[in-house]
């Protein structure tokens, strides 16, 4: 099932993905050489990136990593990619995509993944738009690498609670945070601090290789459907 609809998902969100990595467009073919390059110790990426503020703040502390900040929205991918270049960072690929599909697609694996305030679609009827599905978090899951880490904020607590539904079909461990390791912010969580808004951090670890172990058929069509568990 979970297979039916991801190729669907991919289906629809076949566009042109844009990318830039040192000032310059690269083309798609281009990626592959450089995710290849050995130089890099881990490879993160954020989905979600905005204008950028939280991933272009990690790629100048860490320069031996490689950073992947995934926008949809060309108005943000264009801000993003305007600041990586003023500060001539040479580890930070901007990419303008769908987030699921270029995973998908071009990454061939993640260490560190990023997903800070997914839009919330919070209307019950809009909720089936919500990015962190059993379908995309298949997928995102299956990227990352044994060990690796998945980190997670949101104020709007049940999205929160149906990603962590969700998380919990997988071979994960989680654990909720009070704060960030890195101390940093992103624009979203800086705002909703300041409006003294409740916020759920998580972190989750990949414990197996095989990223979908407990996730039952039934289970997971009620979830991805419906948004909620099958008893
Ligand atoms: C609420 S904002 C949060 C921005 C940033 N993460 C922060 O915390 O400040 C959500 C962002 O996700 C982007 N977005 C939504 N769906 C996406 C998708 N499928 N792929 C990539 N980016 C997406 C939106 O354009 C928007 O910039």
């Amino acid at each position: 099932m979970v297979h039916i609809l991801q190729l669907l998902g991919n289906a629809q969100s076949m566009k042109k993905s844009i990318v830039y990595f040192q000032g310059r467009e690269v083309s798609l073919s281009d990626l592959t050489a450089i995710f290849s390059e050995k130089q890099y110790n881990l490879i993160e990426t954020e989905i979600g990136a905005g204008k950028g503020r939280y991933i272009i703040n990690l790629a100048q502390r860490f320069p031996t990593n490689l950073y992947i900040a995934i926008e949809n929205s060309f108005k943000f991918f264009s801000i993003l990619t305007k600041r990586a270049s003023k500060k001539n960072l040479q580890n930070l690929i901007s990419v303008f995509s769908d987030a699921s599909y270029f995973i998908h697609t071009f990454i061939p694996k993640i260490d560190v993944l990023h997903i800070y305030f997914p839009d919330p679609w919070p209307k019950e009827r809009h909720s089936k738009r919500r990015i962190l599905n059993v379908t995309n978090v298949n997928i995102f899951l299956s990227k990352l690498t044994l060990g690796g880490t998945l980190y997670f904020a949101s104020d709007f607590i049940p999205y929160a609670e149906s990603f962590i539904k969700v998380l919990k079909l997988f071979n994960v461990e989680i654990q909720l945070l009070d704060k960030w390791e890195d101390g940093l912010r992103t624009n979203y969580e800086i705002k909703y601090e300041k409006e003294k808004r409740t916020i759920i951090r998580l972190k989750a670890i990949k414990t197996s290789l095989t990223p979908e172990t407990t996730c039952h058929f039934i289970k997971c069509a009620y979830l991805e459907l419906y948004n909620k568990d099958y008893d």
